[in-house]
C-alpha cells in the first residue's frame, strides 16, 4: 500500500510538473506544496531515497536559478528543515527580490521558525510593495494562529489522543488527503467517511500498520446505510473525530449520530472549533483557510448538555473540540434538533479572539492536564 501510495504521488509530481510548463503555475504550486507535505511523512516512515526521487522532479526543471532555490526552500518547509529553507530562499531573494512569492515563503518560514516579527515585517513589505497580491491571505491566517495558538497543531494532538488512549476502533468524518486518518495505530480498527474523497486513489496518505476502511458516502447517508456497530464489529467507538462539511448543523448531526455508539469513556474530536477570524468562520466560504461556523456546537452543546465533558484545546489553526462523558442513550439533542439549528444559527461570531475562548470553552492546552480530564478512565 505505501508503494502503491508512492507511485501516485511520483505520478501526481510529474503532472504538477507538466502543469508548470504548460505555465498554469498556481496550479503547479498547489500540487507541489500537497505533495511535498505528503512525503514528509513517508520520509519519517524510511521512505527517505523514494521521497528524495520525487523531489528532485520539480527541481530539475525550474527556469531559473531563483525558482530552483525556491523549490528547494519549500522542500525543506515541508521537511521541517526550516533553517536550510530559509538560507535558501534568501539566497533565491538575493538573485530576483522582484517576485513576490518567495517573499511570502520566507514570511512562512520565519513563522515556523517562530520569528513572528520577522515575518509580520515581511507580510507589511509584500503589502505595501504589491497590494493586489492576495496569494499572503491565508498565511497571514497562519500567522495568527501561530500567534494565538503556539506549539503544537491539531495533528500531534491527534496523535497524542491515539497515543492515550490506544483505540480499539476509530472513525473519522472527513478525510481532506487522508493525514490524519493515517495517524491511527497498528491496534486500530480505523473507518473514514467522506464522500469525495472516500477512496484510496484521492487519499496522499496510509496508515503503514493496518490501512483504514473507507466509505465513499456522506456521514448523513453512512449512519443511515450503515449500523456502525457491524461496521466496527464492536458495540462501541473508542475515538470519533468529527471533520466532515464545515457547517453547525452538520456537525452537530454527526455528533449525535455517533454518540450513540458511544460508551461514557469514549472520546469525540471535533476541528475548527476556534476560529482565528470571523471571516473564516462564515457558513458560505470566502476565504482559502475555512473553517465554517462548526464553532457553534460548543456553546450549544454546554448549554444542551451539561452532563458532557467539553472544551476546545487552543490549538493551530483553528483549535480542537474535545468531548467526552456521553451518553448513548440521550435524546435531547435530536429530539430538539431544529429548534437548536435555528436559535444557534443567528449566534454572532465574537469579533475578538478572548471573546471567542470564552464562547468557545477553551481549556488548558497542558498536555497532562488534558490527558487527566478526557483519557483518565
Ligand atoms: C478539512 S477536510 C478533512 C481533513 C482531514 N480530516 C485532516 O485533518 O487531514 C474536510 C473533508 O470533509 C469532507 N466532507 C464534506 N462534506 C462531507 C460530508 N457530508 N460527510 C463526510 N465528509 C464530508 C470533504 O470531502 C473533505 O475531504
Amino acid at each position: 500500500m505505501i508503494n502503491y501510495m508512492l507511485a501516485k504521488l511520483e505520478s501526481q509530481m510529474r503532472q504538477a510538473v507538466q502543469l508548470q510548463q504548460d505555465g498554469r503555475f498556481p496550479a503547479a504550486l498547489g500540487g507541489y506544496e500537497l505533495i511535498c507535505e505528503a512525503l514528509r511523512f513517508y520520509e519519517e516512515l524510511g521512505y527517505g531515497q523514494e521521497a528524495e526521487n520525487i523531489h528532485r522532479l520539480p527541481l530539475a526543471v525550474q527556469p531559473t536559478p531563483a525558482m530552483t532555490l525556491y523549490c528547494h526552500a519549500l522542500i525543506q518547509y515541508y521537511r521541517r528543515h526550516y533553517s536550510s529553507a530559509l538560507e535558501a530562499i534568501k539566497a533565491a531573494l538575493a538573485v530576483s527580490s522582484e517576485i513576490t512569492m518567495l517573499h511570502v515563503l520566507k514570511a512562512r518560514i520565519l513563522t515556523a521558525l517562530g520569528d513572528l516579527p520577522g515575518a509580520h515585517e515581511t507580510y507589511r513589505f509584500i503589502q505595501d510593495r504589491d497590494p493586489g497580491y492576495d496569494g499572503a491571505h491565508d498565511s497571514l491566517f497562519m500567522l495568527a494562529a501561530e500567534q494565538e495558538m503556539p506549539g503544537p497543531d491539531y495533528y500531534d494532538w491527534l496523535e497524542r489522543f491515539h497515543h492515550w488512549l490506544r483505540p480499539a476502533t476509530y472513525v473519522e468524518i472527513g478525510l481532506g488527503h487522508g493525514r490524519s486518518l493515517a495517524l491511527a495505530g497498528p491496534e486500530t480498527r480505523a473507518i473514514g467517511i467522506d464522500p469525495y474523497q472516500g477512496a484510496w486513489e484521492h487519499l496522499n496518505y496510509v496508515c503503514p500498520h493496518t490501512p483504514a476502511t473507507l466509505f465513499p458516502v456522506t456521514s448523513d447517508d453512512f449512519f443511515v446505510g450503515h449500523d456502525l456497530r457491524e461496521v466496527l464489529e464492536r458495540e462501541t467507538f473508542d475515538l470519533g473525530f468529527i471533520d466532515g462539511l464545515h457547517l453547525f448543523e452538520q456537525a452537530l448531526k454527526d455528533f449525535i449520530n455517533l454518540e450513540r455508539y458511544a460508551r461514557k469513556d469514549s472520546v469525540v474530536l471535533i476541528h475548527d472549533c476556534l476560529p482565528i477570524a470571523p471571516i473564516v468562520a462564515e457558513r458560505e466560504r470566502c476565504t482559502g483557510f475555512w473553517t465554517g461556523d462548526v464553532w457553534r456546537i460548543i456553546p450549544c452543546l454546554k448549554t444542551f448538555r451539561p452532563d458532557l465533558k467539553i472544551m476546545t484545546i487552543p490549538t493551530k489553526p483553528s483549535g480542537l473540540g474535545v468531548v467526552t462523558n456521553l451518553d448513548a442513550t440521550s435524546t435531547v439533542l435530536s429530539d430538539n434538533y431544529d429548534d437548536i439549528v435555528r436559535y444557534y444559527l443567528t449566534l454572532r461570531c465574537p469579533e475578538s479572539f478572548e471573546q471567542r475562548r470564552v464562547v468557545c470553552r477553551v481549556g488548558s492546552a497542558d498536555e497532562e492536564y488534558v490527558k487527566e480530564q478526557f483519557c483518565g478512565k
